[in-house]
């Protein structure tokens, strides 16, 4: 009795072994994959960043946890993106600041506030201080976590026109995001702001739907938008950044040490990203000035002051909108 107990037993404790041994290599390889997707191309600074990401995650996991990147809104655009992510579709991506007010923070409009920021340091004040973390924080509002910021760089104006002083722009249709900021600081510029998806911008520069646009040279340049503007005015108005987000269900589910491995890379991911910005911005430049396709206008100081002047009301406009708060918290900061 005794010994059919025993044995009994010790089948169990075998089975049990046996079934540890062959589920612990199962259970280390409970393979995790990021959905990542964005609209830009891949050689721009969100791309390179984006890749680098998925090179270091996947290096450091072993290969357990998955990145898959989708670019150029292959898988979604804009505001799809932001849908995707919110029902788990997809579990990552890094939306320029201005797409975020439109689903519920108009507070990230501040950044789009023209002549807010007049170097890249001063961005850096916000984004990795008090006032950027408090934004990220707000993400949960809505099911996401905010796991950083990063920049593309200052935005240019584009058309087949110069645009350098406030009577270049009467009358433009002129392509936007979807921020209320950037809409007043057209109007205020005397333009029509019509808001189209990043993807949906080149053919409707080429269609004639709108006359053009504003972004960094590295979007203008890998979209191929110098192959249907004319003309490209360096006005340095306002900055072009991102937030990377995911979604709060699966950064729940993640085990605590793939969630460290996960937040590490992408740390350095987004100090690569702002370590190669400008480089990317300035190497889009030289190509777009060897491709000869697109004249390229610097403006003087007065004329920036003369366009600065004509968007000031967009300050007031919108200050209800951002927040009042909000906008006194970053201009005390860069006051300091
Ligand atoms: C991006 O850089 O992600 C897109 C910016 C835009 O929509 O203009």
């Amino acid at each position: 009795m005794w010994r059919a107990y025993r044995d009994g037993w010790s089948n169990v404790a075998a089975c049990a072994l046996l079934a540890c041994l062959l589920l612990a290599p199962l259970a280390l390889r409970a393979d995790v994959l990021i959905r990542f997707s964005h609209v830009v191309a891949r050689d721009t600074p969100k791309g390179l960043a984006v890749e680098r990401f998925k090179r270091l995650v996947e290096q450091r996991s072993g290969g357990r946890i998955r990145v898959t990147v989708y670019p150029a809104a292959r898988l979604y655009n804009d505001l799809d993106e932001m849908e995707a992510l919110r029902l788990g579709a997809v579990e990552m991506l890094a939306p320029s600041l201005s797409k975020f007010g439109p689903i519920g923070f108009p507070e990230f409009e501040l950044f789009d506030l023209p002549f807010l920021f007049e170097r890249i340091t001063d961005v850096h004040r916000i984004t990795q201080g008090d006032v950027g973390r408090r934004l990220l924080a707000s993400l949960s509002r809505q099911g996401l976590v905010g796991l950083g910021f990063f920049d593309n760089g200052f935005k240019q104006m584009s058309a087949n026109r110069p645009l350098r002083a406030p009577a270049d722009f009467q009358g433009l249709r002129m392509r936007v995001q979807a921020s209320r900021v950037i809409a007043a600081q057209f109007r205020a510029l005397g333009a029509r702001p019509v808001v189209l998806a990043f993807s949906e911008t080149r053919h409707a520069l080429a269609a004639g739907v709108v006359d053009g646009t504003e972004n960094p040279v590295s979007n203008f340049w890998t979209q191929r938008m110098n192959e249907v503007q004319t003309d490209l005015s360096l006005t340095q108005h306002a900055y072009l950044g991102y937030a990377v987000v995911a979604n709060q269900r699966f950064w729940d589910s993640l085990l605590p040490a793939d969630r460290a491995v996960v937040t590490q890379a992408m740390q350095e991911a987004l100090a690569y990203g702002n370590a190669i910005a400008d480089a990317e911005n300035e190497r889009a430049l030289q190509d777009l000035r060897a491709a000869g396709t697109t004249r390229i206008h610097v403006l003087s100081p007065a004329q920036r002051a003369e366009l600065r002047a004509t968007v000031q009301p967009v300050y007031d406009q919108l200050s209800t909108r951002i927040g009042a708060q909000w906008i006194r918290d970053v201009q005390q900061t860069l006051s300091r």
